[in-house]
C-alpha cells in the first residue's frame, strides 16, 4: 500500500513551496493573456491550440496575436499561396467547397455572404476550420472539426500552419469586394 498521507503531505509543501516563491515578484501578466484566446464557434467555449515544436514562427506568432501572418505574404507572392491551395485539396475541403473554393455542397467560402460574421478575421475564421460548427440553417449541415489539437477531428487532424496556409489562400481567391481587414 503506497502511503496515500506521505505523498499528501509532499504534494501540499510543494504548493507551499510553489506559493512562497511567487511572493515578493511584480505581478506577472497571465500567460494566457499573451496568447489569442479562441473560442469554439458551436458553443463559444473555451478552444485551446497551444503551440508545438513543430510550430512555424508564422504559427507561433498567429497563436499569440490572433494574425495571420501567411495572408500578407500570399497577397504578394502568388507562387508561395500555392502551398495554400494544394492543401485546399489535399485535406478535402474542395470535395465540399469545390476546387476553387466558390461552393458545392458547402458553402463558398470567398464571397462576403459569411456564415458567421467572424469569419471576415483571421481569429473567427480559424477558430471555425479548428473547431468545426454546429450547422446555420437552413441552408448548409455543419462544419468538421480539423485542428488536430481538438477532440474529435477529422482524419489525423491538421496543425495550425496547415489551417493557416489555406485560410491565406482563401483571402488571396476573395472576390466579395468591400473591406478587406485580414490585410490590415
Ligand atoms: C463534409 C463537407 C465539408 C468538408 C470536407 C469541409 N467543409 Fe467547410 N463547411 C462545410 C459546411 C456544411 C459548412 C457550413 C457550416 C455552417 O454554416 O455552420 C462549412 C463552413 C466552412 C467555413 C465557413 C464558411 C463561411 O461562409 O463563413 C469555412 C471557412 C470552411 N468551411 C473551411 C473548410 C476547410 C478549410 C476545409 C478543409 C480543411 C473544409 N471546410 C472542409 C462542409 C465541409
Amino acid at each position: 500500500m503506497p502511503n496515500v498521507k506521505f505523498y499528501c503531505l509532499m504534494l501540499s509543501s510543494l504548493l507551499m513551496l510553489a506559493a512562497c516563491g511567487d511572493k515578493g515578484k511584480p505581478a506577472m501578466p497571465d500567460k494566457a493573456a499573451a496568447s489569442c484566446q479562441f473560442v469554439s464557434t458551436k458553443d463559444n467555449s473555451p478552444l485551446a491550440i497551444k503551440a508545438v515544436p513543430t510550430d512555424s514562427d508564422a504559427a507561433k506568432v498567429f497563436l499569440t496575436t490572433c494574425i495571420n501572418p501567411y495572408s500578407k505574404l500570399y497577397a504578394g507572392d502568388i507562387e508561395a499561396a500555392k502551398a495554400g491551395k494544394k492543401q485546399f485539396a489535399y485535406q478535402g475541403c474542395s470535395g465540399c467547397h469545390g476546387g476553387n473554393a466558390n461552393g458545392l455542397m458547402g458553402p463558398s467560402l470567398i464571397d462576403a455572404k459569411w456564415q458567421y460574421a467572424k469569419h471576415n478575421t483571421d481569429k473567427g475564421l480559424f477558430e471555425t476550420i479548428a473547431g468545426g460548427t454546429n450547422g446555420s440553417p437552413p441552408e448548409w449541415g455543419s462544419m468538421l472539426i480539423w485542428h488536430n489539437q481538438v477532440a474529435g477531428h477529422s482524419g489525423e487532424g491538421l496543425d495550425t500552419d496547415t489551417i493557416l496556409q489555406i485560410m491565406a489562400w482563401l483571402r488571396t481567391q476573395y472576390v466579395g469586394g468591400g473591406e478587406t481587414p485580414w490585410l490590415n
